[in-house]
C-alpha cells in the first residue's frame, strides 16, 4: 500500500530555506530562521541573515511560528469509524468498537480510515502522534494496518503505536500473548487499561506484569489509567509505585486518570501528586474526551479532568491528547491542537497569559518530551520542522485557531497555503 503525498513542489530540491520576519515561542521580536539539509543552523534578529542564490526565502511577515503541534494520545485504529454512542459513555463506546471489531474490521478498514485521517492531521500542522492499537483481537489487524501507516507516513509524521489491550489484560486467556506478539511485530510501547480489569486486584496484577514486560523489553509505558468517577480509582498510585521500584522515571506516563477530579484533595495534593512528582511519571488528559466521557452520573457534574495546573506546578510534564476523531467515543474532532489545549485551559482554570503558554506547550514541547522525539524545537541543532500560522502572535494563533499557511517539514516546505514566496537568484 502506498499513500500520495502533496503534488511535488518548488521547494523539492532546495537546500538551504530563510525563514524570514518569525514571531517564535520564548522570544520577542522577530527573527530568521535558517535551516540547512533538514536542520535548524541559525535563528538570528531579524535582518541579521543575508540569503544567498538558491535559498528558498519565505517571508512570515511577522507571523506566529511554531515547532509543529504533537498529539501524544491517541487512537488511529478506531478513527472515522463515526460509530453513534447513544448514552455518550465511555463504556457503550468500549462496547460499540468491541462490536465494531468484530464486525467490521479489515487491515483496509484501518489503513484507509488511519491515512486519511493522517493527511489532514499533517496539514493541520501535526508531525507527531502516539497512537494506541487495539491488541484485543485474534488477528491483530490494527496493528498490521498501523504498522503499514508507521512506515508509510514516516517522513511526514512521527508516529509511536501502543499496545493497547482496550479489553483489559486479563479479559481473554489470549490477550497477554497477543500484546507480546504485537511488541514483537514493531509496537513501541506497553499500554494497559488497569481500571478497565474486572477488579481491582487484578488492574494492580496488570501494572506489574505489563511494567515487567516493559522493563525487559526497555520500552517506554503509557496506560489508560483511572479513566474513571470513581475517586476509589487508584491505579495511578500503583503505576508510579512500579515506576519508582524499576527506575523507569520519564519512561511511564499515566493516560486521564480522571479519577483524581473527584478524590480527596488531601489524599491528591498531599500523598499522590508529590509522589508522582518525585518518580518522574509523566500525565497525558484528554480535554476533550474527558469533559464529555466523565461526570454523567454525579450531580452537580464534576469537571473530569485531571488538576493539570496541580500537576504542572508540581513539575510534572503534562501533555494535552486529542484522544478521539469521529469514532465509537467522540462524534466531532478536527485534528485542532489549539482546540485541545483551549478546553484544557477552560476545565483546568488554566486562562492567565502565562497558564495559557503552559497549554500551548501541552501540545507541543511537554508531549514531544513524552514521545522522546529527538530534536523537537526551534532551536540551533533542532530539526528543521515548523508551522507558520496566520495570525502575529501565539495567543492569537489560539485564540483563533489559526489557519496554518506553511508547513515545513525537515527543511522542506510541503504545505504553502500562501502564494508570494520567492526563490533568489
Ligand atoms: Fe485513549
Amino acid at each position: 500500500m502506498s499513500i500520495a503525498w502533496p503534488a511535488a513542489n518548488a521547494y523539492a530540491d532546495a537546500m538551504r530555506l530563510v525563514v524570514n520576519n518569525c514571531v517564535v515561542p520564548g522570544r520577542s521580536g522577530t527573527v530568521s530562521i535558517v535551516c540547512d539539509d533538514g536542520t535548524i543552523s541559525e535563528v538570528a534578529p531579524a535582518g541579521a541573515v543575508a540569503s544567498i542564490r538558491g535559498d528558498v526565502v519565505i517571508d512570515a511577515e511577522g507571523r506566529f511560528v511554531s515547532p509543529p503541534f504533537v498529539d501524544a494520545h491517541f487512537h488511529l485504529d478506531s478513527v472515522l469509524t463515526r460509530v453513534p454512542n447513544r448514552s455518550g459513555t465511555l463504556r457503550e463506546g468500549i462496547d460499540n468498537w468491541a462490536h465494531y471489531k468484530r464486525s467490521k474490521l479489515t487491515v483496509e478498514d484501518v489503513y484507509q480510515r488511519a491515512n486519511r485521517y493522517c493527511e489532514h492531521a499533517f496539514a493541520r500542522g501535526i508531525q507527531a502522534i502516539r497512537s494506541h492499537v487495539d491488541v484485543c483481537d485474534q488477528r491483530l489487524l490494527g496493528v498490521e494496518a498501523l504498522l503499514q501507516i508507521r512506515a508509510d507516513w514516516k517522513d511526514r509524521i512521527d508516529i509511536q503505536l501502543v499496545a493497547f489491550p482496550q479489553d483489559g489484560f486479563f479479559d481473554g486467556p489470549e490477550t497477554r500473548s497477543l500484546l507480546i506478539r504485537a511488541l514483537d511485530m514493531g509496537v513501541d510501547v506497553v499500554g494497559g487499561i488497569p481500571h478497565n480489569e474486572r477488579t481491582g486486584a487484578l488492574g494492580h496484577r496488570s501494572i506489574v506484569e505489563l511494567m515487567e514486560i516493559a522493563d525487559e523489553r526497555d520500552l517506554l509505558v503509557d496506560m489508560h489509567c483511572d479513566e474513571s468517577d470513581d475517586p476509589g480509582s487508584r491505579h495511578v498510585e500503583i503505576l508510579t509505585d512500579e515506576t519508582y521500584k524499576r527506575n523507569m522515571g520519564e519512561r511511564v506516563t499515566a493516560s486521564h486518570i480522571t479519577s483524581t477530579a473527584m478524590m480527596d484533595r488531601y489524599y491528591l495534593n498531599r500523598k499522590l501528586i508529590p509522589l508522582m512528582a518525585r518518580t518522574g511519571i509523566h500525565v497525558i488528559a484528554n480535554p476533550l474526551i474527558n469533559v464529555h466521557l466523565g461526570g454523567h452520573f454525579h450531580h452537580p457534574a464534576p469537571r473530569a479532568m485531571a488538576p493539570i495546573k496541580e500537576l504542572l506546578a508540581a513539575g510534572i510534564t503534562v501533555a494535552c491528547g486529542q484522544d478521539c476523531n469521529e469514532d465509537p467515543w467522540y462524534p466531532l474532532g478536527d485534528a485542532d491542537m489549539f482546540e485541545v489545549a483551549k478546553m484544557g485551559a477552560h476545565v483546568g482554570h488554566m486562562m492567565g497569559l502565562a497558564q495559557l503558554d503552559e497549554m500551548y506547550r501541552t501540545i507541543t514541547y511537554y508531549p514531544a518530551r513524552i514521545m522522546r522525539l529527538d530534536g523537537y524545537g526551534l532551536d540551533p541543532g533542532a530539526r528543521a520542522s515548523f508551522v507558520i500560522f496566520d495570525a502575529p502572535t501565539l495567543l492569537d494563533a489560539m485564540r483563533t485557531s489559526a489557519e496554518r499557511l506553511v508547513i515545513v517539514r525537515d527543511g522542506t516546505v510541503a504545505i504553502d497555503r500562501r502564494l508570494n514566496s520567492t526563490t533568489d537568484g
